[in-house]
């Protein structure tokens, strides 16, 4: 039964309720020993500038960042390199990270940070501009707003709290420039005020109320007219303690479902998803 759109906040509990043993397996099942049939080798790491930049950072600046990150960070960012970027890291600490993406994305970036702390203005230099304000103010980012270009990435490595975190991403993802991405950090613990943000997030990408053709009577072609949402996000990237969210480079009026062929099963099956 369809249970249109309107009434779906109010029924939303009955809605999750019936799932929720899904989630509950998802999140119990793996933990068990064993599971694997194939236990990972160690391999010789694929060579990352960044983290390459990070274990050279003896002296200077400060950088603090898990392990772990650059991985992410180089899979995601690597295409805006040498690029005409513009980068926002919340959270600039002691300078030292504002340097690293100021060399990994070249010199045709521009990065911004932003701090609450007076004294990380002192770490502006050529190509990096630093605001200092609250992240969890909205006013802070109206003016944010009117005195910054359109971002390419944003970094989100400031306070650490959930209400920091959501305030944020409301306020400055859609000033995401097409394609870009918004990376929100230090997630960890199980049941993380963001993560769960992020996996409302999830849902809505999911929507398929607009999906036009039905499977049963065979037809070939599916249409889902997409929420405002699946148009302008592409994904969402789960990682430990990491969440990316990207723009999607083009507005997204529709997902498509076709079958292509002639030989099908028998005449008389469905085709199944
Ligand atoms: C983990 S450090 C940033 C580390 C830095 N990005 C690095 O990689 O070296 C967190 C920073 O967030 C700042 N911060 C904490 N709460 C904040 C808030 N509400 N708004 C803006 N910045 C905040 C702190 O002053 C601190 O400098």
């Amino acid at each position: 039964m369809k249970i249109p759109r309107a009434l779906r906040p109010t029924l939303l509990p009955l809605l999750v309720l019936p799932r929720a043993r899904w989630f509950w397996r998802g999140y119990t099942n793996w933990r068990k020993p064993n599971t694997w049939r194939d236990e990972p080798q160690s391999a010789e790491a694929a060579h990352n500038p960044l983290l390459a930049y990070f274990e050279d950072r003896k002296a200077g600046h400060g950088i603090f960042k898990w392990r772990h990150y650059f991985e992410i960070y180089d899979r995601h960012f690597n295409r805006f390199r040498g690029r005409e970027v513009n980068v926002l890291e919340i959270g600039v600490y002691s300078g030292g990270s504002l340097e690293m993406w100021r060399d990994y994305f070249g010199p045709q970036s521009h990065i911004y940070g932003v701090d609450i702390q007076p004294k990380c203005k002192a770490y502006e230099g050529r190509s990096i501009t630093i605001s200092i304000g609250d992240q969890s103010d909205r006013e802070f980012w109206k003016r944010f707003k009117a005195e910054t270009p359109s971002l390419d990435i944003v970094i989100d490595d400031g306070g650490h709290e959930p209400e920091q975190q959501v305030v944020s991403f409301e306020e400055l993802f859609p000033l995401l420039r097409p394609g870009g991405l918004y990376v929100c950090e230090d997630l960890g613990g199980s049941f993380n005020g963001f993560m769960m943000y992020a996996q409302g997030l999830v849902h809505d990408l999911n929507s398929a109320e607009g999906v036009v053709g039905n499977p049963e009577l065979r037809e070939r072609r599916q249409i889902c007219k997409t929420t405002s949402f699946q148009s302008a996000v592409a994904s969402v990237h789960f990682y430990p303690f990491v969440v990316v969210v990207e723009r999607t480079g083009a507005a997204v009026p529709e997902l498509i479902s076709s079958m292509h062929g002639t030989d099908w099963l028998t005449a008389n099956d469905k085709p199944t998803a």
